[in-house]
């Protein structure tokens, strides 16, 4: 495998464009694809965008290509593969295939060729539930082998044991805060705060701490790894104090311990304030103004509708009366409750969230 390949940043559909403007921050030159973002890059840029990036999802890294017409094509091609410079003849492996106008239509047929080529050529075992996974897609009779260097989804940060209700994904959460277009320096208060998502990401991107810093990666078990170099990167992360400016509340007092914890489990305790009070109770937070990021419910997943519009006319009313010169950003699968808040609302583009299609809904200073 050469030192430089084709990386491929797997966002949540809707998300790419934030994604790619994260990694151009973190000085790659991407290119923004459906369903996520390419870089070119060694391994050490695997390991970097594992560690760094907030808004991927996974982190893919493209082995290589050839073409196959027939399975024994494959299976004689994928024998030749040079699968010792990337995998360990130790670690168990798994491939999923993906099929696409091709000769080749059978995913399962390929899959047992590409795993038994790996079995025997490289010694290593294949296993069903195996953590690393090798992704083969067959296009045009194309076979490419990509693989999956990330292992548990990077929306686990590592910090959250306790989650409440429709939480938001953190990858999701912290690209709708990029979206608002905040930087680390604002204030955030998510007054329906849940498990605390919004605003432990938005301390976390203040004090300038690696959303990968406490978790480990397939990576770690690849032949490439090299451990010494993964520390000292690991090790180069210079957190810094971030002022205490990310407020959350929440009528349910459960969701407010959780949130307490998850945040003194990410080390972002002494940043975040959490209180129980409903949206009616809201108090503006000391200070500059800053962005209010909220995911209200919506109804589809928790409780019902039609309450829900007074809710929002309710939250929309607190939000001009008492907190005067804040942005405001919703993210709701219903277009028809961020209107009834009554806020001059622009709309985002849609993004997938668990079998729902939400929007950010953001004002401009209110
Ligand atoms: C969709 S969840 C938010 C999830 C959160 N973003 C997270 O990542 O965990 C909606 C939250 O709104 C809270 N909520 C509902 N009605 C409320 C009210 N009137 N005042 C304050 N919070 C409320 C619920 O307790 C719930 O935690």
């Amino acid at each position: 495998m050469d030192d430089r390949f084709e990386i491929f940043l797997v966002a949540t559909p809707g998300l790419e464009a934030p994604l790619a403007a994260e990694a151009a921050g973190l000085g790659w030159q991407p290119s923004v694809q459906p369903g996520g973002v390419t870089i070119t890059g060694g391994w050490p840029d695997v390991w970097r965008a594992n560690l760094w990036l907030r808004g991927a999802t996974r982190v893919l890294a493209r082995l290589g290509s050839f073409r196959a017409l027939h399975l024994a094509q494959l299976d004689k091609r994928a024998r030749k593969f040079p699968w010792a410079t990337v995998l360990r003849p130790d670690v168990p492996v798994r491939v999923e295939t993906t099929c696409k106008a091709s000769r080749i239509y059978h995913a399962g047929a390929a899959t047992q060729r590409i795993e038994r080529a790996i079995a025997e050529e490289l010694g290593a075992p294949i296993a069903p539930d195996a953590g690393l996974v090798v992704k083969a897609r067959i296009e045009d009779d194309l076979v490419t082998l990509s693989l999956d260097t990330t292992g548990e989804s990077l929306h686990k940060r590592g910090h959250k044991e306790a989650v409440a209700k429709a939480p938001m994904r953190e990858t999701m959460a912290a690209m709708f805060l990029r979206g608002m277009g905040f930087d680390g320096s604002q204030p955030v208060l998510d007054p329906m705060c849940g498990s605390g998502t919004f605003v432990i990401e938005a301390a976390e991107i203040a004090a300038g701490l690696a959303p990968g810093r406490s978790r480990s990666f397939g990576f770690q078990q690849l032949a490439s790894f090299d451990p010494s170099a993964w520390d000292a990167m690991r090790g180069a992360v210079a957190p810094r104090p971030a002022p205490a400016q990310f407020f959350g509340s929440d009528c349910d007092a459960g969701a407010i311990r959780m949130s307490q914890a998850n945040a003194e489990r990410a080390g972002v305790g002494a940043f975040t304030r959490f209180d129980c009070r409903a949206i009616g109770d809201l108090q503006r937070p000391d200070g500059p103004p800053g962005i209010v990021m909220v995911n209200p419910p919506y109804g589809a997943r928790i409780g019902n509708k039609g309450p829900l519009f007074g809710l929002h006319a309710a939250m929309g009313q607190v939000f001009r009366e008492r907190l005067r010169g804040w942005r405001v950003g919703i993210v709701t699968s219903e277009g028809a409750l961020a209107k009834a808040t009554g806020l001059p609302l622009e709309s985002g583009p849609v993004v997938a969230h668990g079998g729902l299609k939400v929007r950010l809904w953001q004002t401009g200073a209110l």
